[in-house]
């Protein structure tokens, strides 16, 4: 039988604070009507001043541990995702590591910005099938709205905070991961990207972003990978029953979802509430789409996701 790795459990966790589209009106020249037409974001998530990217994922990694039913003694690896660390090292998910009193294992951060959540599922997965993991837990968190320029209306309006994590475990049962398809092409890197790091100017820098160039490639290569991984497996767009896209713009979920010929109520759609939340938004996304219900189990559910990088990816899951 094929060894596969499946998602036994997922949780997800939003800091307390919401804004509003109304409230930003307030320091920067943008209007509701703007924001909703532009991108479907209606409110976004922002942490607390003395909340961090790995108090988020420690949040979210406990409540996939209560979902899934597995201990953290059980927990072989921790593969974080963010591009929004706690420090620049120790990494963020050696961090986490602590915090859930895990003394074994490993634990690593994975940086693929908005892609961060489908590559660090990817290296999971492939942990698993090899046979040097049993069990790992996949974080993607992120405070973004950290490295902001909050004076700036074409990108601080987009983003928010949050996190999700899945717990992946060897299954034998023909379910779980089918593949993993990941991508990047550095020549786009100047597109959008973060004007600051420890090696070019000693800061943190913040998000800068080309919104209709990112736009218009990610509308190619999302529809490119989706038809490579359905290939990859010989399934066909019309047997997916979930479509789990990154959380960027309504206006490319939506896209999306025509060109797979699926109706928009088999797209689980978070960006409203939560705005963009790079690697968090897909297990956000996830987690709030197992809890409510509407993934069962035996279902097809594509993910996918483009970011910063450039970096894309998609997987497929049979749940
Ligand atoms: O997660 C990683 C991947 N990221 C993405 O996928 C993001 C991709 N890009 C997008 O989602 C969209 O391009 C945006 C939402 C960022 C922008 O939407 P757009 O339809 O591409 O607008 P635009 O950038 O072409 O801007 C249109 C106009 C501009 O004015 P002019 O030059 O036409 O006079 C902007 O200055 O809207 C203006 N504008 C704003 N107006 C009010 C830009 N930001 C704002 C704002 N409020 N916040």
């Amino acid at each position: 039988m094929t060894i596969r790795s499946r998602i036994v459990g997922t949780g997800s966790y939003l800091p307390e604070r919401i804004v509003s589209n109304a409230e930003l009106t307030k320091t920067v020249d943008t209007s509701d009507e703007w924001i909703i037409e532009r991108s479907g974001i209606r409110q976004r998530h922002i942490a607390a001043d003395d909340e961090t990217t790995a108090d988020i994922a420690y949040q979210s990694a406990l409540r996939a541990l209560e979902a899934s039913g597995v201990g953290i003694a059980d927990i072989d690896m921790i593969v974080l995702a963010t591009a929004t660390p706690d420090n620049t090292f120790p990494s963020t998910a050696t961090k986490v590591q602590a915090m859930l009193g895990m003394e074994h294992g490993a634990a690593f951060d994975v940086q693929a910005v908005c892609s961060g959540f489908i590559y660090a599922l990817a290296v999971a997965d492939n942990f698993i099938k090899v046979g040097q993991a049993e069990r790992v837990m996949v974080i993607g968190a992120e405070t973004f709205s950290r490295i902001l320029d909050w004076q700036d209306r074409t990108t601080c309006v987009l983003f928010g905070d949050g996190g999700g994590a899945v717990v992946l475990e060897k299954s034998e049962e023909g379910d779980g991961i089918f593949s993993t398809h990941l991508h990047s092409d550095g020549r786009h890197g100047n597109l959008l990207y973060v004007d600051g790091g420890p090696s070019t100017t000693q800061t943190v820098g913040h998000l800068r972003m080309s919104g209709r160039e990112v736009f218009r490639h990610a509308v190619v290569n999302l529809a490119a990978v989706v038809d490579e991984t359905l290939a990859a497996n010989n399934f066909q767009r019309s047997d997916i029953d979930w479509l789990v896209p990154h959380q960027a713009n309504l206006r490319i979920l939506s896209g999306t979802a025509r060109k797979l010929g699926l109706s928009e109520d088999q797209v689980v759609i978070t960006v409203d509430r939560h705005a963009n939340t790079s690697a968090a938004s897909i297990p956000l996304a996830l987690d709030e789409a197992v809890r409510d219900g509407r993934i069962q189990k035996g279902q097809l559910v594509l993910l996918e996701a483009m970011g910063g990088g450039f970096t894309w990816g998609a997987a497929l899951v049979r749940w």
